[in-house]
């Protein structure tokens, strides 16, 4: 019998024609949204104990950054070990290797060169959240291997490789949205397709007790099938006032550019700023830096450094535009005590104001006019305020720059939400116990 050589090349017109037909179908599936685990109803997760608190829970994670889940263990005083960490940042490292127990053989960098096989079934809990941006093509619903080149591949393969008994996978909110719930339905099929029952939910950590509003994405898959609902939300204890430093270095003031940017009517309006907040904005990777985010109004800061000068004109910001400031040079000149021949008062916040003048909104006359000078500062908030505001205690160490503990700060998980979701899984379930 003749046999019929079979046509493999890439560019055949059969080969085409197939992946024609496959494109064709994917773009007529449906994407029905996949419901949201539900909100567990049952005793709240704080008042719950751990069955097994003797029991050690072997961790491994990936897109470690400055990890949360670790901290989390710590701050519950639950036993673990730390099989495998990594980060491809440098810095990231160094905040990790100042804070947590790991040999240096366990850390990888590059998730891409990770070999995770070799610690197959040495994994209880497997935590990471995947940098957001990898989600722009994440494949086309056919399963696995159709997801290559990207970092959430990386991610399910280590779930394929070293089988945990459960999974956490963190992300964005926006997740769930991105290319009309396509690429949340293709994740939610991978890690069904490894065989894991899989749970997700959006939870905001200013439900959790932290007073910052971050909504992320929390899904979880169990090896076996499981009765799980999400953390039932607490109400807030504190708000983010309380999480301040009583001592803050003269660095974290504004100047006056700073002042005018985090005061304007489109930041406030955008809610890119926000002063004095109860709840914090959502902290972010390049927090602190661009003026956006959370600032601190100090009525009448305390002068650690005399010597250092600070801008003659901030208002009380939270009544005050940025239209009503002083130009520099029309400061000057109201400022200055008038001419030779013709002195005036440079006195400004009066007890009792001068008469009110029609003109006054084109005219700046010292000892006519009225001018206030609340010696007030803002400031941003502090790497360790940042810290604080993610869950992590005063404890961890900060040992890189303000820069890099910002950035790994605003990229974390909020370790209270962390908390709130090993309580409610009971985590040391999944733990054994080691003589
Ligand atoms: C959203 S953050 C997650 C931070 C972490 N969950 C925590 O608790 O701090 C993503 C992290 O992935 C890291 N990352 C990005 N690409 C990576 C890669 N190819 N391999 C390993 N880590 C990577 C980044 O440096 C960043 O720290």
């Amino acid at each position: 019998m003749a046999t019929v050589k079979k046509d493999i090349n890439e560019n055949s017109e059969k080969i085409k024609k197939v992946k024609r037909i496959v494109k064709k179908r994917i773009e007529e599936l449906e994407y029905k949204e996949i419901e949201q685990t539900l909100i567990s109803d049952d005793v709240c997760w704080k008042d719950a104990h751990f069955s097994c608190p003797e029991n050690t829970v072997r961790l491994g994670t990936l897109f470690s950054g400055i990890g949360a889940i670790e901290h989390a263990f710590q701050r519950l005083g639950l036993k673990h070990k730390i099989v495998f960490a990594g980060d491809i940042e440098p810095n990231c490292k160094k905040s990790y290797f100042a804070n947590y127990e790991i040999d240096e053989k366990d850390w990888f960098c590059d998730i891409r060169d990770f070999d995770a096989k070799k610690y197959k079934g040495q994994v209880d809990f497997l935590v990471g959240g995947a940098p957001c941006q990898a989600f722009s093509m994440v494949g086309h619903r056919l399963g696995f291997e159709d997801a290559r080149g990207t970092l959430f591949y990386e991610f399910a393969r280590v779930v394929k490789e070293t089988k945990p008994k459960v999974f956490l996978f963190e992300n964005v909110r926006g997740l769930l949205n991105h290319d009309k719930g396509k690429t949340w339905h293709v994740i939610h099929d991978i890690f069904e397709e490894l065989g894991y029952d899989v749970k997700y939910r959006v939870l905001n950590s200013c439900d959790y007790g932290i007073p910052q509003h971050r909504e992320r994405v929390y899904c979880l898959g169990f090896k076996r099938k499981t009765e799980f609902k999400y953390p039932s939300p607490i109400d807030l204890e504190y708000v983010m006032y309380d999480f301040l430093e009583d001592y803050t270095n003269s660095k974290y003031f504004l100047k006056e550019k700073g002042i005018k940017f985090v005061t304007s009517h489109k930041n406030r309006m955008k809610s890119y700023t926000q002063i004095n907040g109860d709840i914090q904005l959502c902290q972010k990777r390049n927090q602190q830096f661009n003026w956006h985010g959370d600032f601190v109004f100090h009525p009448q800061a305390v002068d650690e450094n005399p010597d250092e000068k600070f801008d003659e004109f901030i208002f009380d910001v939270k009544d005050v535009e940025e239209k009503y400031y002083l130009s520099e040079k029309v400061a000057k000149y109201v400022l200055a005590g008038g001419t030779k021949n013709f002195k005036t008062s440079t006195k400004t916040d009066l007890d009792i104001a001068r008469p009110l003048l029609q003109s006054m909104h084109k005219m700046h006359r010292a000892g006519v006019d009225n001018y206030v000078t609340h010696k007030g500062r803002i400031r941003k908030l502090t790497p360790r305020e940042c810290l604080r505001l993610m869950g992590f205690k005063d404890s961890f160490k900060i040992v890189v720059s303000d820069t890099a503990m910002y950035q790994q700060a605003g990229n974390s998980i909020v370790v209270d939400v962390l908390i709130a979701l090993l309580k409610q899984m009971d985590i040391t379930k999944y733990g054994e116990y080691e003589n």
